[in-house]
């Protein structure tokens, strides 16, 4: 964000007024459509089909077997013991395509009565299954990445153009997250001051491959270790990560350099085992992102850091948690030279010694259930977030699961023509940043992106889902 922007919207009205929008956004995310048309959708649910009962696929169809607004009428995997889970996990009975042709798939889309397809299938095969699906008439549902090589980019841009009352969503499903949605908002109303850093990891320990029946399956099952078929720790984890930067600086990266490395799991998979990436945006801010398979002791989380405040973010067992942290600016830092016509409003903190004494702890930005007894600083800690909240700085509203909220809101496109916030252009920034960096990785060279920054600015800001 422009210094003076973040400045102006740091004034005390402008959170007020910035909270008053983000209660009606929650409110929407957290109580969907309003009643009437709820109630439409649920006479008329949307007719979908879905391919890949996987992990992630059996994931989705757990909540999806929640959803009343959605049906689903057939499932295609052509992995045998899949696809019978993948029928128990979302009950209902739906009809299957029990065929091991990879193209099996395409028998669902010509079915007249199939409306939607949840495309929950290995990395390599979404591009071909969204060109399928859409050219079918079906709306889609992708799980995130979107493309997987540069040259899919336009194919899949086109092929959206050319169906343009079709949905195209995209599985990042933080954008769906109520706590997400509430610090990218502090963080886009200047709450951190100005952010120049955001820091991420997702560090595992374990081989991240399953065991196999038949060693002809190893490369089938195993796909993700296999630069054939996956994105590798980019894709399947930084993917999430880099879209969280994307958003929080309203912004792709310019540039990319990184360094992987295969020094651990020496098991005949052929991607990094470790990788090491920074991403530079517009403004010269800096997001900065490793993994590892050798030790999970940071786990995983987002870290976004600016001259005022920290906010600490992650999306844990699926459910968002994230904690702010207040930072004191130096008196001669920079960015102090740029004041405020009213510098009472601006100063909004001084007075908050509250909020001061639970900021050496964090304050939670979700709320939490109170506990019966707290002790001192948790009852610092709940008093500094009232004081957060009255000041509207901090916003409270449930956090529901973001894979239910997301398919919800996937459904509710479909039936009324709305826009998926997870859009093309969300998923396509976020596919470059995974392909560039890849890129920059082997080449062992900076990677810069072709046009400068190309997401549209409209895209990365919070909006309703
Ligand atoms: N959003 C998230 O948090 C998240 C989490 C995990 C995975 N994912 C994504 O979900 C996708 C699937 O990952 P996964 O972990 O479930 O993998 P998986 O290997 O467990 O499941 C993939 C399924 O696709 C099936 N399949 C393969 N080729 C097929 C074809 N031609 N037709 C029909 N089915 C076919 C396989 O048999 C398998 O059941 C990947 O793109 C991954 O990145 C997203």
């Amino acid at each position: 964000m422009p210094e003076n922007l973040a400045r102006k919207t740091l004034r005390r009205r402008d959170f007020l007024k910035s909270s008053a929008a983000l209660t009606a956004t929650t409110a929407i995310s957290t109580f969907g459509a309003p009643a009437i048309i709820q109630a439409q959708s649920l006479m008329n649910p949307v007719n979908y089909g879905f391919i890949g009962s996987g992990r992630q696929g059996c994931n989705h169809l757990k909540h999806l077997s929640t959803i009343k607004t959605g049906r689903c009428a057939v499932i295609s995997d052509i992995y045998p013991p899949n696809l019978k889970k993948g029928v128990e996990t979302v009950g209902g009975n739906p009809e299957t395509i029990p065929d091991k042709d990879p193209f099996a798939y395409r028998k669902l889309l010509e079915r007249k009565d199939i409306e939607a397809v949840f495309i929950v299938a290995p990395y390599h095969l979404h591009v071909p299954m969204i060109l399928d699906a859409l050219s079918a008439g079906k709306h889609v549902f992708v799980e995130k990445c979107l493309m997987k090589t540069e040259d899919q980019i336009p194919k899949v841009y086109e092929a959206v153009k050319a169906h343009p009352n079709l949905v195209l969503q995209v599985g990042l499903q933080r954008r769906y997250s109520t706590v997400y949605r509430i610090a990218i908002q502090m963080v886009h109303n200047g709450v951190l001051g100005k952010v120049q850093t955001i820091r991420a990891q997702w560090h595992r320990n374990g081989s991240w491959k399953i065991p196999v029946p038949d060693p002809s399956l190893e490369r089938f099952l195993n796909w993700r270790v296999y630069k054939e078929y996956s994105g590798g720790l980019m894709a399947e984890l930084g993917s999430h990560q880099v879209d969280v930067a994307d958003w929080a600086f309203q912004s792709e990266p310019v540039a990319v350099s990184g360094v992987g490395g295969l020094d651990y799991w020496k098991d005949g998979r052929d991607i990094f085992d470790n990788v090491a990436v920074i991403f530079e945006y517009p403004q010269g801010q800096k997001f900065i992102f490793t993994s590892i398979c050798n030790n999970a002791h940071l786990d995983f989380s987002e870290v976004i850091m600016g001259d005022e405040g920290t906010i600490e973010i992650t999306l844990g067992n699926n459910s968002g948690r994230a904690m702010y942290f207040h930072e004191n600016k130096p008196a001669d830092a920079p960015t102090n030279k740029v004041k405020s016509a009213d510098t009472k409003e601006q100063n909004w903190w001084a007075g908050a010694t509250a909020a001061n004494r639970g900021a050496r702890e964090g304050i939670p930005i979700s709320p939490e259930v109170p506990k019966q007894n707290p002790g001192f600083i948790a009852k610092e800690i709940e008093y500094a977030k009232k004081w957060l909240i009255s000041m509207g700085v901090l916003e409270m509203d449930r956090e529901r699961d973001p894979l239910t909220v997301e398919e919800e809101s996937f459904f509710e496109c479909v039936r009324n023509g709305k826009k998926p916030v997870a859009n093309i252009d969300i998923g396509a920034a976020d596919s470059r940043a995974v392909i560039y960096a890849n890129r920059a990785m082997e080449l062992k060279q900076k990677v810069f992106w072709p046009n400068q920054p190309s997401i549209p600015l409209e895209s990365q800001i919070s909006r309703k889902l």
